[in-house]
């Protein structure tokens, strides 16, 4: 008998293994940023539709601008097209859309969209997707502690030590609850940077696939690992 299983409330991806993809398909690494795009689009709407409260991706570091000049370019125009494309899937679902990251660092035309993205995605309560771009864990950290600091010199603080409270509203991902999966594709065994405080408690599910060959299938198994974990720590239900 099929036992029910227990949905994530919150699942982190880091999508990886694009490049690889494409090159064992004697194709350039931007071809697997193009399927990786559509195959997040679709994975999306299925995360969605099974009722899964808030997903967030990892889509472009704080690293990556070391890459290639022309896969950096790929990218900003993939996510450039991705901004304007998600609006109709997000009214649809009633998603809210945000990015994570440091915005500030990302083309003037990327914020531009993103601020348009999230102002009339920000009413919407069924779906919370993040995504990181021009994001790290460490720098997300180090700009929340900026934060504090001014908030202190500003004489906004209140008395008494710093709490993890203080600090965890301050990341990008202030009252978002924290992963309970944490999925990456493409092979490594690394969180590479990606929600460094949030993941604290998180269940990895690491997986051979590359992203591009990521679907249903995949995504069931990785659920199936969750519900098989002894949930002891962090915000199991
Ligand atoms: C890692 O694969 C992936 C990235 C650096 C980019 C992730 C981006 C996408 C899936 C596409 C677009 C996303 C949005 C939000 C539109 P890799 O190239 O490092 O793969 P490799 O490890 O095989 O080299």
């Amino acid at each position: 008998m099929a036992e029910q299983q227990k949905l994530p409330n919150h699942i982190a991806i880091i999508l990886d293994g694009n490049g690889r993809w494409a090159k064992r398909r004697g194709m350039p690494r931007s071809y697997g940023h193009i399927v990786g795009t559509d195959v997040l689009e679709k994975m999306c709407n299925t995360i969605a539709d099974m009722g899964v409260r808030y997903l967030t991706v990892y889509a472009f570091s704080t690293e990556n601008w070391k890459r290639a000049e022309e896969e950096v370019r790929t990218l900003m125009n993939l996510f450039r097209k991705y901004l304007v494309r998600i609006e109709k899937s997000a009214h649809k679902r009633h998603m809210r859309v945000r990015i994570i990251g440091d915005k500030a660092g990302l083309p003037q035309d990327i914020q531009d969209r993103i601020a348009v993205l999230e102002d009339v995605t920000r009413a919407y309560d069924r779906m919370d997707f993040q995504i990181a771009l021009n994001y790290g864990g460490r720098d997300e950290i180090a700009r929340a502690v900026n934060s504090l600091v001014a908030d202190a010199r500003a004489g906004k603080l209140p008395e008494g030590p710093v709490t993890e409270e203080m600090i965890a509203e301050r990341l990008d991902t202030g009252g978002i609850p924290d992963p309970d999966l944490m999925i990456r594709t493409g092979g490594e065994k690394r969180i590479s940077n990606f929600l460094l405080w949030q993941l604290a408690y998180t269940e990895f599910y690491f997986t051979d696939v590359a992203w591009p060959d990521f679907d249903r299938a995949e995504l069931d198994r990785a659920i199936d690992y969750y519900n098989h974990r002894d949930r002891r720590f962090g915000n199991a239900k």
